[in-house]
């Protein structure tokens, strides 16, 4: 038995990304410890990963046999107990709100009450760890470690603050597999790390397309189908993260690079400025029912 099998998973934050996250661990035999200031999360998070880990813990023995006998994790809460749920941990993940300024504070914090060996993840989508480690004295153990949304995909997408570790790096790499998870390392500081980036571009050229008159939202998606298998193409995604989210990121990625056309900006404000955000309002590029099912058009 590794000390990863002892040793508890600690994840801060138990919404959308925190109780996945949780789940893919406690599946793949860890223990989780879910630490969040609302007792309605954690309670949210503890029934989701009660609900998911043992599928997961079916998925990975049929996937990796060679594992041997996996049992489901146990998955504990705390109410704000950060140093009690702290104690012994291996990796601490955090997955609280895309706010630097609830970001930088709590890394100081984890720095402090962790153990020192203790190798503590940023799941932040936008933000390189090294914008969260102001706080931090042992800066050698901090890095990104970003879930897409797991269990869909298992992908995870591993980035230095520039002085984390590089053992750290290689223990992930080896250690995440035994719970079904697949390492990538972006080798340099990357916004977006590596598919996000990649999905970004594909993103504002199919809004650029249709911006300049090209090609219509359902064209792209069905071309995009047809060409790469595809079950949903940019637009139809587009609408399912928000599309007031997907302005802000690329308002992000325009920040940095201001060569950005901004054709693709201006298309998605027209939309927002409108109220119509996608699946959540019933309305973006396409229009749903309340259920969130697509409407065909007339
Ligand atoms: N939602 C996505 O699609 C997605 C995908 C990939 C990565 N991410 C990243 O994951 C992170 C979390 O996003 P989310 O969508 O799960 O957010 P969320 O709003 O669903 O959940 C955040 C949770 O953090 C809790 N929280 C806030 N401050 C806290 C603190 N100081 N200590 C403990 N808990 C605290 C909140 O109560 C809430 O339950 C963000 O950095 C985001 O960029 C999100």
């Amino acid at each position: 038995m590794s000390t990863t099998d002892i040793r508890p998973v600690v994840i801060i934050g138990a919404g959308t990304l925190g109780r996945r996250i949780g789940a893919v661990f406690a599946g793949g035999g860890a223990a989780v410890r879910i630490v969040d200031f609302s007792a309605e999360q954690r309670d949210a998070a503890l029934a989701y990963i009660r609900d998911t880990a043992p599928r997961l813990r079916d998925q990975l023995q049929e996937s990796r046999p060679d594992l041997g006998t996996v049992t489901v994790g146990s998955a504990e809460g705390f109410e704000d107990s950060t140093e009690e749920s702290l104690s012994d941990a291996w990796l601490v993940i955090e997955a609280v709100p895309e706010n630097l300024d609830i970001k930088r504070p709590l890394f100081g914090t984890l720095d402090r009450l962790a153990p020192g060996d203790a190798i503590l993840a940023t799941n932040s989508s936008s933000y390189a760890s090294r914008m969260v480690v102001d706080e931090v004295t042992h800066r050698d153990r901090v890095l990104n470690m970003h879930f897409a949304m797991p269990p869909r995909s298992m992908a995870v997408e591993l980035m230095s603050d520039g002085e984390t570790s590089p053992e750290i790096i290689d223990r992930l790499v080896e250690e995440l597999p035994n719970y079904g998870i697949l390492p990538f390392v972006a080798q340099k500081e990357s916004t977006g790390f590596i598919f996000n980036r990649i999905w970004a571009a594909i993103k504002r050229e199919s809004l650029a397309v249709v911006s300049e008159g090209v090609s219509t939202p359902d064209d792209v998606d069905a071309i995009m189908s047809a060409n790469l298998g595809l079950k949903a193409g940019p637009f139809a995604s587009m609408d399912q993260v928000g599309l007031d989210v997907v302005l802000n990121i690329e308002d992000h990625y325009a920040k940095e690079n201001p060569h950005l056309p901004e054709g693709p900006r201006q298309l998605l404000h027209r939309y927002v400025d409108a109220g119509k955000l996608g699946k959540k309002t019933g309305e973006g590029f396409y229009t749903y029912d309340s259920d969130g099912n697509r409407i065909a058009e007339q």
